[in-house]
């Protein structure tokens, strides 16, 4: 069902090509509105000014710009961006048709490749209808916009590769480019014999492209991707994934809640990838608004790029992802149930489950008894369930009502659901995140809390009700962080660390028996 998202824009006939690499000598690409003046109609377009004025809580102003256009070259494709804040909406057309991103549900501010079949030879006309997106506070409605024709010699790769699940016997990769491209990709054992190209799934045309690799014999395997638009092809930054396999050892990493500090998340994904996990845990709360395109790549992805190429992401699904169609198209995550984001899969020795912890986990419903069969059918020594939303917390997500219960539903669903089926089979631990911050917590039955949401949010102390919320707090620190854990025989430990090194908790587990 998810890959039906994917949008295929254009199918283009591709030859073996050379690689591109010089992109500095690549010409910018030009802007058809250089030097265009925007003319403003307060009145459906009867009359026009060069003054937009204020859009009131009512207005919808209708912004214009004409420009000329010669042949265009095919392929081509056109690029529109815009300035304009958030706090206004526009809608673009160009000669009357509507200017749409790709992905629909998704804002952009830059929207990419647009067909170009609709500039026409000689005068263009480029509209916005400007909307105040809230009516208290009315912004100024000027258009700073670009439209640029892009040639495939301006094709990149937009986001960079991005491992996603991986199991004994396959491993997978997603990136976005700028261009509808076909992508391909290679990948070769460590030791340098080829593997080839075989049993590579996964749509291949359009802008988000998404593979699932199924390899064997190896521990681990080389990759690299190649994007060809036209008569142009890049190559990707390669990168190495290691396929983990029963039996032997596994460290991962978990962390979360990364978005609006983009600093302090480069430092973490910094120090978590020197960590050197097999694979990553997110849970979830990676952008601060999802439906914002450019958050992924500009607070997401660019300032983790490493750690995206070289550790297998498992993200479970946050509130601030708001439900984004990008986070299904992008992302590669294991079986699970149909029509949820909830997945299971066992790495190595350990069973790993992520759920949406937003969605209905009462106790008799369809994900609780999915739960359930998870949990009885494994043999795994160690299980680790992953969720955005803490069952145990002394922080916000806690907060309790005038009569002592829990506010929050998922926190309720959490000790009420979803902790006691865990403790009914000998799971390890509970990951999560949403609360700003590191705590661990050790509730009655064994099953240990770890909250890891401390890796960019503004971080968070406890709240003067702390010691009601959570009396099995054991552990708290509100400091940016990342939790290194090492499988190996019957043994788990778990390391907690801040980005400059400082050991905030430890804690080891035994295998289930
Ligand atoms: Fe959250």
């Amino acid at each position: 069902m998810r890959r039906s998202v994917f949008r295929v824009l254009t199918a283009v006939v591709f030859a073996a090509l050379p690689l591109l690499s010089a992109r500095a000598e690549t010409p910018a690409p030009a802007d058809l509105l250089q030097g265009v003046s925007w003319q403003y109609s307060r009145d459906g377009g009867k009359t026009f000014s060069d003054q937009p004025g204020e859009i009131g809580p009512k207005d919808a102003v209708l912004a214009r710009a004409e420009f000329d256009s010669s042949d265009v070259p095919s392929p081509a494709w056109l690029e529109l961006s815009h300035e304009l804040p958030g706090s206004v909406q526009a809608a673009f057309q160009l000669n009357s048709q509507a200017l749409k991103g790709p992905l629909e549900g998704m804002n952009y501010r830059t929207i990419p490749a647009l067909d170009a079949g609709m500039l026409r030879k000689g005068r263009n006309v480029l509209e916005a209808t400007l909307k105040a997106a809230k009516a208290k506070t009315p912004p100024p409605a000027t258009v700073r916009a670009s439209l640029r024709l892009m040639l495939p010699e301006h094709l990149r790769f937009q986001t960079a590769p991005v491992l996603g699940c991986v199991g004994a016997d396959y491993f997978t990769v997603s990136c976005r480019t700028n261009l509808p491209a076909k992508v391909t990709i290679g990948h070769i054992r460590t030791s340098g014999a080829k593997v080839g190209m075989l049993s590579v799934d996964g749509e291949s045309f359009g802008l988000i492209h998404r593979f699932r690799v199924k390899v064997n014999g190896a521990d681990s395997y080389d990759y690299q991707l190649t994007a060809a638009a036209g008569n142009a092809a890049r190559a990707s930054a390669s990168g190495r994934v290691v396929v983990p396999s029963p039996g032997k050892p596994l460290r991962f990493v978990a962390l979360g809640d990364n978005r609006t500090n983009v600093k302090d998340w480069a430092q973490v994904a910094s120090a978590a990838r020197a960590a050197g996990g097999a694979l990553t845990i997110h849970v979830g709360d990676m952008v601060t608004a999802g439906r914002n395109d450019w958050e992924w790549d500009e607070h997401f992805f660019a300032p983790a790029a490493e750690l995206f190429a070289a550790a297998p992401l498992f993200p479970v699904i946050g509130n601030h992802e708001q439900n984004a169609p990008l986070y299904d198209a992008f992302f590669a995550v294991p079986e699970g149930i149909a029509e949820t984001r909830s997945w299971a899969q066992q790495v190595g020795d350990v069973l790993l489950i992520g759920i949406d912890g937003r969605s209905d986990w009462s106790a008799d419903s369809a994900n609780a008894r999915w739960l359930e069969a998870q949990l009885a059918g494994t043999k795994a020594k160690f299980i680790f369930l992953v969720s955005h939303y803490p069952a145990w917390t002394s922080s916000r997500h806690g907060g309790l009502d005038a009569e002592g219960k829990l506010k929050e539903l998922a926190t309720r669903q959490g000790q009420e659901v979803i902790l006691p089926l865990l403790r009914k089979y000998r799971a390890t631990a509970m990951i999560v995140g949403h609360d700003h911050g590191y705590e661990r917590s050790e509730p009655p039955g064994g099953v240990s809390h770890i909250i890891t949401g401390g890796a960019g949010a503004p971080l968070r102390d406890k709240t003067k009700d702390a010691e009601k919320q959570n009396p099995h707090s054991k552990v708290y620190a509100a400091k940016l962080h990342y939790c290194v854990f090492d499988v190996r025989d019957d043994r788990c430990e778990m390391k907690v660390f801040a980005p400059d090194g400082q050991l905030l908790d430890q804690r080891a587990w035994e295998a289930r028996k």
